[in-house]
């Protein structure tokens, strides 16, 4: 419903006007002097106003004058006394939309706001425009506006409207699967399902049957003949996640299934083609593994038709403002309480940090601030310990630094580099990183996982390979 506001300081203009335009199916709000007038236009949003010529006190003249100089656009109807024309005139000029002159027609006063209403409506359509191009940095979902951003936006328009398999890599948190259901909700394919398979989740032993399905007494346990993801998948889009966890002996079947678009289900003869779009991800070198024969060849040149990367973070660090705004809209929305506001010196602070854990590091951080900050904005000496300066050049890389790597000025000291070797160095920092986490959290690995920004199986992933043991 649209809405008019009256300014009149005429009672039995304003109860006239009200009846006669509620009977129009408008919503009407009526102020009985100009600075009334104003306030109500301050705290709602009109679509018409109405305002008589003279009151006591501010006039419609000077509510038009207030409101042009505010560049308010709401088309302003002025009710003049008749013989003041020469006044209209000069309201017109000033920016008003029509003016109607005392005694007037109602028919034709509705004439003239029906004119005003369209009028209305084309600029709300191009504050909406335009709030959409401010936003164009953010693509369906995915913020930033970096170059390297830009890349994969350009990247994706090309390819979301082809059936190509695509490899996503990037770094932990970098946004892969939010980039998989943005190519997949742009595809042609949307209105069909997305479906993920966790590679690294899956045990081994259950991936090939939640892969292809079952039929009943396929195995021990299997009383139900069960469709697998690839059947699930069907006109839409399958996603293989962490595919460089998937078994050596599963990596066949994947590679059958992408050449000849068919599959059995286990324990099964029928033929099933399928037809599913398959993307996948991982943030390990998938070529290297490759070499080490880790990873199939073939497979790896199938999955490979178009790789998509996504940069870490820490090269994007322009995108760190717009990312923490994002997030803390998001929050605020959730939690229903004012955005936090930050302080200049916490987002320079925040753009250089080294975010090994990447945007999902940076949301988990900006949750934490949400859930744990007493006022409405952010200090320095609010961020996490970590993420403070100790005292370094503002440009210095800020991140955890283990106790081995810091002085006690918390300056990173000079590594003499010989004898380096900056693999086994990183090995250990993120050992003692994981291992001090775990302390803190008393073992519990989801805990640990949030404080250190990564993904759940990610971390568990990394205690395997470094032996390391944690509670559930
Ligand atoms: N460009 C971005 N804009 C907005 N949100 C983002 C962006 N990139 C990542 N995120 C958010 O960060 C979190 C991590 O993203 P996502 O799960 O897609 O990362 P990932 O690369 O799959 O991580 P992992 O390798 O750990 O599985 C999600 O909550 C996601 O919505
Ligand atoms: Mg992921």
């Amino acid at each position: 419903m649209h809405r008019i506001l009256i300014i009149d300081d005429d009672a039995t203009i304003r109860n006239v006007l009200t009846t006669f335009l509620e009977e129009n199916s408008l919503h009407v709000e009526a102020a009985k002097d100009g600075e009334s007038g104003l306030a109500l236009l301050r705290d709602s949003h009109f679509d018409v106003i109405l305002c008589d010529l003279i009151m006591p006190g501010t006039n419609g003249m000077d509510i038009l004058k207030q409101l042009s100089a505010a560049n308010n656009t709401i088309p302003f109807i002025l009710i003049t006394a008749y013989g003041s024309i020469q006044t209209a005139v000069e309201a017109m000029k000033i920016g008003a939309f029509d003016y109607v002159t005392k005694p007037f027609v109602l028919d034709e006063l509705m004439i003239i706001i029906n004119r005003a209403i369209e009028i209305s409506n084309v600029h709300k359509e191009n504050i909406m425009l335009k709030k959409q191009l401010k936003r164009k940095y953010a693509f369906k979902g995915l913020i930033g506006d970096s170059p390297g951003m830009k890349k994969v936006y350009e990247l994706i328009e090309k390819i979301s409207q082809t059936d190509s398999t695509i490899l996503i890599t990037g770094e932990s948190g970098t946004g892969k699967e939010l980039v998989a259901k943005t190519l997949h909700f742009n595809s042609a394919r949307a209105q069909g399902p997305f479906v993920a398979v966790n590679c690294a989740a899956i045990p081994k032993d259950l991936l090939e049957s939640e892969l292809f399905g079952h039929e009943k007494g396929a195995f021990t346990g299997a009383s139900q003949t069960r469709v697998g993801r690839f059947e699930l998948a069907n006109r839409g889009t399958l996603f293989f996640d962490e595919i460089a966890e998937l078994d050596l002996s599963l990596q066949v079947k994947l590679l059958r299934v992408l050449q000849e678009r068919e599959f059995e289900r286990v324990g099964g003869s029928k033929t099933i083609k399928s037809d599913a779009r398959i993307l996948a991800a991982t943030n390990t070198d998938l070529e290297k593994l490759t070499k080490e024969g880790k990873f199939r060849e073939d497979l790896f040149y199938r999955l490979n038709v178009i790789p998509l990367h996504i940069p870490p973070l820490r090269e994007r660090t322009g995108d760190i403002p717009l990312l923490l705004d994002h997030f803390v809209s998001e929050y605020a929305a959730k939690r229903k309480r004012k955005p936090l506001r930050f302080a200049k010196n916490v987002i320079e602070r925040l753009m250089h940090c080294e975010w090994t854990g990447n945007v999902r590091e940076l949301e988990n951080v900006i949750e934490r601030l949400t859930v744990l900050a007493s006022g409405d904005s952010i200090e320095l000496s609010d961020l996490p310990e970590e993420f403070r300066d100790t005292g370094g050049s503002s440009d210095e890389a800020l991140s955890y630094k283990s106790d081995k790597a810091s002085d006690t000025t918390g300056k990173t000291f000079d590594i003499p580099l010989v004898g380096v070797n900056l693999n086994e160095m990183v090995y250990d920092m993120e050992k003692n990183m994981i291992l001090s986490a775990l302390d803190k959290t008393g073992g519990i690995r989801s805990k640990a996982a949030v404080m250190l920004g990564l993904n759940r199986t990610t971390l568990i992933e990394k205690m395997k390979k470094m032996s390391i043991q944690g509670k559930k």
